[in-house]
């Protein structure tokens, strides 16, 4: 059967996204990417402004939003996010664990505290949000779960110790969690980008037009989620073509 032009343009009608960190960057590009798809987008951040702002621009476009302010370390606050968003949309189709921080310098030079915020935000995260989602996507066999590392989950740079730290932990926490649930019917993915051109913790990269952009990371995106369910493209490792 051919599908109406409908279907085509809108292969995701009828799903749920939940997209953590999708008040700006990266995440912002892959909600306005599924929503444009047709799905319904919960998205989180910690600043209400710019979840404000994210969440106007997203429905001017005709998107479906929920924009809950909520910081993806606590454990109490993700299991609010999800209980909404399972009230507004229904049962969350695909998750995508995006909130990051990045924090670089001399590793001799940073603090416990510094530790602990870039593990707690790139990888404790990753687990406790996919640990509140997980259970309902086993009920129904069915689910995507897409995390957001960084080339930097596959190699190592001076002044990176801390956030490579993180990101490749975030490579062992997905493949654990993709042989887990992959017997539930549940696809687990990783996208690892090199250097995009966004804020990333207020820091920009050095020549945007030799950077990636938020909208190649949402391309990535929607090409996992619209996969055949048959198989899933576990690691997927983006570059710009002009090298920077
Ligand atoms: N930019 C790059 O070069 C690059 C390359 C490879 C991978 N990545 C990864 O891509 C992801 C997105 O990065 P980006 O470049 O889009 O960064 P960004 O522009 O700084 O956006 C990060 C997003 O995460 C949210 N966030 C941060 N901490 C949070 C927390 N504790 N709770 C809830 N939300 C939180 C931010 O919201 P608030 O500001 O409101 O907290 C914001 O919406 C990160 O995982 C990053 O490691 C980035």
């Amino acid at each position: 059967m051919n599908p109406s032009p409908i279907d085509r343009e809108q292969p995701l009608a009828g799903i749920v996204a939940l997209v953590t960190g999708g008040s700006g960057g990266i995440g912002l590009a892959i909600t306005r990417r599924l929503g444009r798809m047709g799905a319904r987008v919960s998205i989180c951040g910690k600043n209400p402004s710019k979840l404000d702002r994210a969440a106007a621009e997203l429905r001017a476009a005709g998107i479906e939003v929920l924009a809950l302010q909520t910081d993806v370390t606590r454990a109490d606050q993700i299991a609010g996010l999800v209980r909404k968003s399972q009230q507004t949309f229904g049962p969350i189709d695909i998750l995508v664990n995006n909130a990051g921080i990045g924090l670089f310098g001399p590793f001799q030079e940073k603090s416990e505290a510094d530790w602990d915020a870039v593990l707690n935000t790139n990888l404790k995260s990753v687990f406790l949000v996919s640990r509140e989602v997980a259970p309902e996507m086993i009920r129904r066999k069915s689910g995507h779960i897409i995390n957001i590392s960084s080339l930097a989950g596959k190699n190592t740079f001076a002044n990176g110790a801390i956030y490579c730290a993180s990101k490749w932990g975030l490579m062992g926490l997905t493949g654990c969690l993709a042989e887990e649930l992959r017997a539930h019917g549940i696809r687990v993915s990783v996208i690892c980008p090199g250097s995009v051109a966004t804020d990333f913790s207020g820091q920009s990269v050095k020549d945007p037009s030799k950077a990636l952009q938020a909208d190649d990371v949402a391309h990535a995106v929607a090409a996992l989620v619209t996969q055949a369910p048959g198989s899933f493209i576990s690691e997927v490792h983006i570059r710009p073509t002009r090298k920077p």
